[in-house]
């Protein structure tokens, strides 16, 4: 393999800084990344996967080896009379994989389109939206453990899911590179249309439901409401939405009557951080090179040559005027180095 030094990664996050690795990687095959672990490396240097670069504020550069993932190929590995099991290796794009199964009619993620990354990074966090999560029809992923060398495979119950989390976000955060994941898709899928942007759209559609049929709506969804990042700097939802208590929901209600929510099966609320921000009048405000995007307050972006700092400031204000408002802490979706 072959290292670089002091290597520009403004092309590779989504929110476009400019930052740079000390030292930098591109590994495109499984040999690539045993050989960082059996010359010790690895164990000698800071290390980071880089996939998408679609949830990622560089505020600094980065003082170690960035390792770019660049394992590519789709394929059907399974199948059965309603099921195929399809196995994405971790530097593809998700959307592709989300094509893939488009194209060959298989149901399960034709709600995740248009999601920006690498399909390596989708079960990290657990990517979801328009009411499915990648746990829905997750099977399995193999990742080598950085120690030993090994390939390890992870079921659904061992990656400990849950909204926007996995254990490779806590437990085994920075022990394991994720070589490939495994979905089972659906060959006569039950759509999932509950989703109220999603079910406004379809109320006047009269064709018949498909996944790309449903591809297409949500597609047409995200891209009136999400800054594409090629046009403008960002790293989709940069907060959570956040989980209240009951208790605390009442209260709320009966000061700000109009608050949104979503049930949790608990019986706890989550409340969309969007219309936290946009109660606090931050929505749609810019400062400087950076601010908060005028059609989903949730969305921070880089209007040109923002600085992560400047990014991070405004995180940071917007966290305290949700907190002093409504009492709520937000917490980042996205990594901040
Ligand atoms: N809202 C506002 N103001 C805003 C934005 C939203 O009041 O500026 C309200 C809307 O009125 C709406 C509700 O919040 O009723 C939900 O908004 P939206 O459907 O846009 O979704 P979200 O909760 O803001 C989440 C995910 C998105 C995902 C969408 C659709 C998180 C942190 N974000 O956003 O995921 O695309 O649902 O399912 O859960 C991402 O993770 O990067 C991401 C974009």
């Amino acid at each position: 393999v072959e290292i670089k030094e002091n290597y520009s990664l403004q092309h590779l996050n989504t929110f476009g800084i400019k930052a740079y690795a000390k030292l930098f990687v591109e590994v495109n095959a499984i040999s690539d990344i045993l050989e960082l672990i059996t010359s010790g490396f690895l164990k000698n240097h800071l290390w980071m996967v880089l996939g998408g670069g679609s949830n990622i504020l560089f505020t600094k550069d980065f003082d170690g080896l960035v390792i770019k993932n660049s394992l590519f190929g789709i394929e059907i590995e399974q199948e059965d009379s309603n099921t195929v099991l399809v196995r994405a290796m971790a530097g593809e794009l998700w959307d592709n994989l989300v094509s893939f199964a488009i194209k060959h009619n298989l149901g399960g993620i034709e709600n995740l389109s248009l999601i920006p990354g690498s399909v390596g990074a989708a079960p990290v966090q657990n990517i979801g939206a328009y009411g499915v999560e990648l746990k829905d029809t997750f099977e399995s992923l193999e990742a080598i453990n950085t120690k030993t060398g090994e390939i390890e495979v992870f079921s659904n119950d061992a990656c400990k899911f849950g909204y926007r989390d996995s254990i490779f976000k806590n437990e085994l955060k920075g022990l394991y590179i994720i070589v490939s994941i495994s979905l089972r898709l659906q060959k006569n899928p039950i759509y999932n249309v509950e989703y109220f942007a999603l079910k406004e759209k379809l109320k006047d559609n009269s064709k018949p439901l498909s996944v790309s049929l449903i591809s297409e709506y949500v597609s047409d969804i995200r891209r009136s409401k999400l800054p594409d990042p090629k046009v403008i700097g960002n790293a989709g939802s940069f907060f959570k939405n956040p989980e209240i208590t009951l208790e605390k929901f009442t209260d709320l209600k009966s000061r700000f009557p109009d608050i949104q929510s979503f049930d949790l099966p608990n019986g706890d609320k989550k409340i969309p951080a969007g219309w936290l921000i946009e109660q606090v009048g931050l929505k749609g405000k810019q400062f400087g090179q950076t601010g908060s995007h005028k059609n989903q307050a949730l969305v921070l972006v880089n209007y040109g040559e923002a600085k992560g700092e400047e990014i991070l400031a405004l995180a940071n204000l917007i966290k305290k005027s949700v907190l002093e408002k409504f009492d709520i802490e937000l917490k980042e979706e996205v990594t901040t180095i």
